[in-house]
């Protein structure tokens, strides 16, 4: 399947290139033995540049992804974290515990087809299918900071659309109050849910949840897209959460389930560590968890380790226009 380009990039569609195209130059290429001879060059490192060397990379055979069409939404001057670190230090331990499990054990995650359903306490139940989830909502870039409760961030461009417009879609009951999501289940894909060594003792599927009002903030959005294209499978392919004000770990990958409840829902880290993780998880500086001090945070740009900025943490991650959501409550507490 093809998205179109975005214009303002002055690409057309004919610079992509379709993925039965793709796999029939494969083929060829197969047949033909240039395949054999462009893994070795993989496997031996090469990094020369020649005809071959878009199949030699050993990322040949790596998820594919496709350029979205989208409209810009918000302007962040920040610097960006470059794609090539936000694509391969992540959290997804579904694919293991280390950083950079996820982007070496996922890419061939199948992500088409695929089925998103909202249910529950809604007047009208959704399932989007694959390309549903490009072509219903109007798509936007939202460059957002990524907050993660080990005192790292990250600014990513998203692309996506509001959480809300699925909801509203769906028409909730007035007895719903809280929203839950859940991760595929799927142990045969995800070498985490074959083994607790491996998926960190997490007991699967993956779930989180936020209260109705959070889920309608404007700025929480489901993402299908990051730097212009398509999630890879370490992001959370083919779609995720994403709710900038609270600890990355709300942003629940890959997700195939949301429901409208009235009772709180059940999140993956407060069931595994209640005394260290709340259902509310909103970035606080002013709260320490046992680990990891929240004052500060290490903010992953171009750099590497040693010059890479340690800047102060803001309350709700800077995104002060939801603190009114949380009047009365008392947030000296790790929530
Ligand atoms: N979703 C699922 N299903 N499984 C996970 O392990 N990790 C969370 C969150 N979503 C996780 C998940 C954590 S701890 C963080 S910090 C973010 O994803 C990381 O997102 P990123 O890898 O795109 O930066």
């Amino acid at each position: 399947m093809i998205f179109k380009f975005d214009k303002a990039n002055s690409l057309s569609e004919n610079d992509v290139t379709d993925e039965s195209i793709y796999k029939q130059r494969r083929d060829i290429l197969k047949k033909l033995g240039y395949l054999g001879a462009g893994s070795l060059l993989a496997a031996s490192g090469s990094a020369s540049a020649g005809p071959l060397d878009w199949f030699s990379s050993d990322k040949a055979e790596a998820f594919k992804t496709t350029p979205l069409s989208f409209k810009k939404s918000n302007l962040n001057l920040e610097i960006q974290t470059p794609e090539q670190k936000a694509t391969s230090y992540n959290n997804f331990y579904e694919f293991g515990t280390g950083k950079g499990d996820p982007v070496e054990k996922a890419q061939s995650f199948q992500v088409d087809p695929w089925s998103l359903s909202i249910e529950g306490l809604v007047e009208k139940p959704i399932t989007l299918g694959y390309e549903d989830l490009f072509s219903t909502f109007n798509l936007e870039e939202r460059i957002y900071r990524l907050r993660c409760v080990e005192a790292w961030s990250m600014v990513i461009p998203w692309v996506g659309f509001s959480l809300a417009s699925i909801i509203k879609k769906a028409q909730p009951l007035s007895s719903a109050k809280y929203v839950s999501f859940q991760t595929l289940y799927d142990p045969k894909q995800m070498p985490g849910q074959r083994s607790r060594f491996v998926g960190g003792g997490v007991d699967y599927p993956y779930v989180e949840g936020l209260r109705l009002d959070e889920a309608m903030q404007p700025l929480t959005m489901l993402s299908v897209g990051m730097y212009g294209k398509t999630l890879p499978p370490q992001n959370g392919a083919p779609i995720r959460l994403v709710v900038p004000w609270k600890y990355g770990f709300k942003s629940i990958k890959s997700i195939v389930k949301i429901v409208l409840t009235d009772k709180q829902p059940p999140t993956t880290w407060q069931n595994l560590a209640s005394d260290e993780y709340g259902f509310y998880a909103n970035v606080n500086p002013a709260v320490d968890h046992p680990r990891w001090s929240q004052a500060r945070e290490r903010r992953i740009t171009s750099g590497g380790l040693l010059t890479q900025n340690r800047i102060d943490t803001l309350p709700f991650n800077g995104y002060e226009e939801v603190a009114s959501l949380y009047k009365g409550m008392d947030l000296r507490k790790f929530y």
